[in-house]
């Protein structure tokens, strides 16, 4: 058999390819303000356009029942009125949804996105943004619903934990300590950590969870008084039909119940153009973040330089590289031992490492169907002896003025 060879045209194909990366395209600010409105808009449009969505899915669950013969049909008398209890739940979380993006217009102190015009008229959304809204349903779960204590206490607790161990109240004054949580997504772990009185500050790029964050730290303060349907877009592997409407109720605690002078801060931006003030932070916590990168040295190299000298990296979770097979997106994914053998050439000292930790992440508890992740956690210094340039500031300035009411600062 002969061995398969490139055709000339593939090689060219492969030369040709370019990728997405650090080379993006020069525009002028006001050009980067046009595009960054228009970005706003296309995601409140995917919010507005969530029942439209669904409902067309439960259509063709419907359309192919009318499809099989009428013994059929027979035998199944819950299958229509199921799907009516969905619609119902569908509607329900359209209002959540859109209660979350009313008023964000206004929610970044130094940015605004223009009023709402009749030109917005709603737009059909993609299936790959209607799945990023799907999951932010679902991140409530993991993040502000008693439901998610499982996950949370797996996830979140050993990096709390260590930060405690680290920095001790009796030891240190912990509002004194700053910590960054990058990739922050509802804000938990971040708000966590700022409850037990750390100055923490959570970072997230994505307007998914930007629109919900602010939603449920600035505008839930009633423990569970809402509630949103987050598995109804689960049509297999459903045990019982009454697992795919059932409800979850958020938030779980009052997220204004932080004590009062608490210093917490969400900041929207990405992580490496945001944060570049050397030596500026004593803790990073990492989270489900490291594989959400091109490439994870960029992360690596921006934790070094802004932590202090003598300031800890603490990081869980596992290497699910989010660009990988993504057309023109670089991504360079690399094993755990990798990363390792890189973290260490840039002079962190290991002090605590585990590679298996099992976790899960926005699980349905009552799914067929579960992913359990192996995911490695460790806590990494930066030595001391690494000098800190003088006379740098230690505050990274444009934190928010006050969360509960209502704002996140924007500095990207
Ligand atoms: C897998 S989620 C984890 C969220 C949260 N840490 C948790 O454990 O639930 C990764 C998060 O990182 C955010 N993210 C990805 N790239 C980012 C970047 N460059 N800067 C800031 N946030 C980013 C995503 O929007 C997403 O919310």
């Amino acid at each position: 058999m002969m061995a398969e060879s490139k055709t000339e045209s593939s090689v060219e194909e492969e030369q040709k390819e370019t990728y997405l990366y650090k080379e993006k395209i020069k525009c002028s600010p006001e050009e980067e303000e046009r595009l960054e409105r228009l970005h706003f808009w296309k995601i409140i449009n995917v919010f507005r356009y969530y029942s439209a969505h669904v409902h067309e899915r439960v259509s063709r669950a419907e359309r192919q029942f009318f499809v099989l013969p009428l013994q059929h049909q027979m035998l199944l008398t819950d299958f229509i009125p199921n799907l009516n209890r969905i619609r119902k739940c569908i509607d329900h979380n359209q209002e959540v949804l859109q209660a979350i993006v009313q008023n964000c217009i206004h929610m970044f102190e130094n940015m605004e996105y223009g009023e709402e015009d009749d030109i917005r008229k709603m737009q059909p959304a993609s299936t790959f943004d209607m799945d990023k809204l799907k999951s932010t349903i679902k991140q409530f779960v993991r993040d502000w619903s008693h439901m998610g204590k499982a996950e949370r206490d797996a996830c979140y607790q050993p990096i709390i934990d260590e930060i405690v161990e680290i920095f001790p109240k009796d030891i240190c004054d912990p509002r004194q300590v700053r910590i960054l949580v990058p990739g922050a997504g509802l804000g938990r772990l971040a708000w966590e950590i700022a409850k037990l009185g750390y100055a923490c500050q959570g970072n997230e790029w994505s307007f998914f969870m930007l629109f919900s964050s602010n939603f449920v730290l600035n505008r839930c303060s009633e423990v569970n008084s809402r509630t949103l349907y987050p598995w109804i877009h689960q049509f297999s592997n459903n045990k019982q039909s009454a697992d795919q409407t059932r409800p979850v109720h958020f938030p779980d605690v009052n997220p204004q119940s932080l004590p009062p002078n608490s210093d917490f801060s969400m900041v929207a931006g990405d992580f490496l153009e945001v944060y570049t003030e050397p030596c500026s932070w004593d803790c990073i916590a990492t989270c489900f973040f490291i594989d959400t990168t091109h490439n994870v040295i960029d992360y690596i190299d921006t934790i070094w330089k802004i932590l202090k000298p003598g300031g800890v990296w603490i990081n869980l979770g596992p290497l699910l590289y989010h660009f990988e097979n993504m057309a023109n997106e670089l991504s360079i994914e690399l094993s755990y031992e990798a990363i390792k053998s890189v973290i260490l050439k840039f002079g962190f000292k290991i002090e605590i490492e585990k590679q298996s930790v099992p976790t899960t992440y926005t699980e349905n508890d009552r799914s067929m169907l579960k992913y359990l992740y192996d995911c490695v956690f460790f806590v990494v210094r930066k030595p001391l002896d690494q000098f800190a340039p003088s006379g740098l500031p230690n505050t990274n300035g444009a934190v928010m003025q006050d969360f509960l009411k209502g704002s996140i600062s924007e500095r990207t």
